[in-house]
């Protein structure tokens, strides 16, 4: 497979590429395009140009023209989902999940676009009689939207279309796992014949060119998904300081009583475990007591030895991780729990990339795994006091993303639920952003802004106000 970067309506000819490595096998998947320092300021410069004109299309031609480039990504949803599973190593039935999930949101956007009405105010409540103020809302100009790996569809195209409705223009920088897919998106925007200029796909390796990228003085926008680390170095170089980052968690799951022990671990597994553990969202620790932890964990343990383990096109619940490296991340992470004398339940070995799901109870404080991402299939129980010290430690995380309550006392777990410093609490389900119209967010290190539906439309726009003065 070889896509090319698309800059201006066109393919980018250049003789340089990046490869992409296919996590099943370690062999080459496809390459796409490396661009080059002056290839990446044109991007920009095009979108720049090009955004005045795409802004001045009413909002009805510009949802016509985009609607052509969604019923491509339809046409097209089984080539996306096997590129994407190939080279992130997706269980193909959770690429079409995702491929379908995001034609979607892809309508919700339109739909909400439409209403992202002016608001029309007089001055009278305040006593002042003579002004009449028409405040719309107006595209920011050029847009950056950076994805990560896990979903390279959903959280690509979740910027995009948002970004493109409402009269911005996009440079697009897919991860290096999810390039060729973002690549192959590029390739559908020419064959829906968008205004050149409009959308721009820059590959090529974050560390390399991400510098390049995030510093371009014509960025007004980014919306950034990835690590805490990637965030917080955007931040410090680009010049815009207008930004929705999404960045990373660990969800804590807080099992406050012993009813429905059985459903609740099924949920917990799926949560944690689904995609190798590699979302966001996934639960990332148990916080319950020792009483409870008594009876949860043989049932965690039942649950987690059912998950099936192998490559994507059998669509296992546990497939390779991303790379050789974030194994070994886990790798340390577990090491370090087994030293300190947490028990290794179920699993904490590896071959290469292919980490078995594992399951480690009595994690406490001064272990790694108690706090750190690992952004793989593990899952720590920490056996704690009381429901106080749930919530002590839930909040002590630089984390703060969302949380699950399970419990069958409904006053009790909003009462909880309120005292939790994150996004969004669940009550009795696993932590999980969709359905996508929600608005989702974290606060500390998970990151700044909002995303969802109607959220990332309003952030990629400001208030544009017209106040006339009348005797
Ligand atoms: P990552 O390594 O931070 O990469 C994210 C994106 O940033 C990729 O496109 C990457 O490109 C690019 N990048 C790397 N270095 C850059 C630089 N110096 N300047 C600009 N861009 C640069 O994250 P990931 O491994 O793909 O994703 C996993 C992380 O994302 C986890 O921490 C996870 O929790 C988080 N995440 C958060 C959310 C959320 O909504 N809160 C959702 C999904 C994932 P290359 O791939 O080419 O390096
Ligand atoms: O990695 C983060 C994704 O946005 C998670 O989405 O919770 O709906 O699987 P999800």
């Amino acid at each position: 497979m070889e896509f090319r970067a698309i800059i201006n309506g066109k393919k980018v000819l250049n003789d340089n590429w990046l490869e992409i490595i296919n996590p099943s096998d370690q062999k080459v998947a496809g390459r796409v395009t490396a661009l080059s320092e002056k290839e990446i300021s044109e991007a920009f410069e095009v979108a720049r140009n090009s955004q005045l004109k795409w802004s001045q299309t009413k909002l009805l031609d510009r949802i016509m023209v985009l609607k052509k480039f969604r019923d491509l990504i339809e046409n097209n949803s089984l080539k996306i989902a096997q590129i994407m599973s190939l080279e992130i190593a997706k269980g193909l039935k959770d690429s079409q999940i995702e491929v379908q999930r995001t034609l979607e949101l892809i309508d919700y956007t339109f739909e909400e676009a439409k209403r992202l009405n002016p608001l029309a105010l007089t001055g009278e409540e305040f006593g002042v009689e003579n002004k009449l103020g028409v405040f719309s809302r107006v595209p920011k100009g050029v847009v950056l939207a950076i994805s990560p790996f896990n979903y390279p569809v959903n959280l690509s195209l979740a910027k995009i279309f948002p970004a493109l409705v409402t009269g911005n223009t996009v440079v697009f920088k897919p991860a290096t796992a999810g390039s060729l897919v973002g690549a192959f998106l590029g390739e559908l925007s020419l064959e829906a014949n968008l205004p050149p200029g409009i959308f721009n796909v820059v590959t090529g390796r974050g560390r390399e060119i991400g510098d390049l990228i995030t510093a371009n003085p014509q960025i007004n926008f980014i919306s950034f998904t990835g690590s805490v680390g990637v965030g917080e170095h955007l931040k410090s170089i680009s010049q815009t300081k207008d930004f929705v980052l999404e960045l990373g968690g660990k969800d804590p799951a807080l099992v406050l009583d012993d009813q429905n022990l059985e459903i609740n671990a099924k949920e917990i597994v799926a949560g944690a475990f689904g995609y190798s553990g590699q979302r966001c969202t996934a639960i990332k620790r148990v916080l319950t007591t020792d009483e409870i932890a008594d009876k949860l964990v043989p049932l965690l343990l039942k649950e987690v030895k059912k998950l099936k383990v192998g490559y994507p096109n059998d669509n296992p619940d546990i497939v390779p991780m991303i790379d050789e490296k974030s194994a070994e991340f886990v790798q340390t992470l577990v090491d370090d729990a087994k030293e300190k004398k947490a028990k290794i339940i179920f699993g904490g070995n590896r071959k290469k990339n292919m980490f078995e799901p594992t399951l480690v109870d009595y994690v406490t404080k001064d272990m790694k795994l108690a706090w750190e991402e690992p952004f793989g299939p593990v899952l720590p129980i920490l056996r704690l006091k009381s429901v106080g010290e749930m919530i002590e430690i839930a909040n002590e995380s630089n984390f703060g993303l969302q949380a699950s309550i399970f419990s069958r006392d409904i006053n009790q777990a909003i009462k909880i639920a309120k005292a939790l410093n994150c996004g969004t609490v669940n009550i009795n389900g696993k932590s999980q952003r969709g359905p996508d119209s929600f608005p989702f967010s974290g606060i500390k290190d998970s990151g700044m802004g909002v995303q969802g539906v109607r959220e990332a439309l309003l952030s990629m726009t400001r208030f544009k106000g017209i106040v006339i003065n009348y005797k």
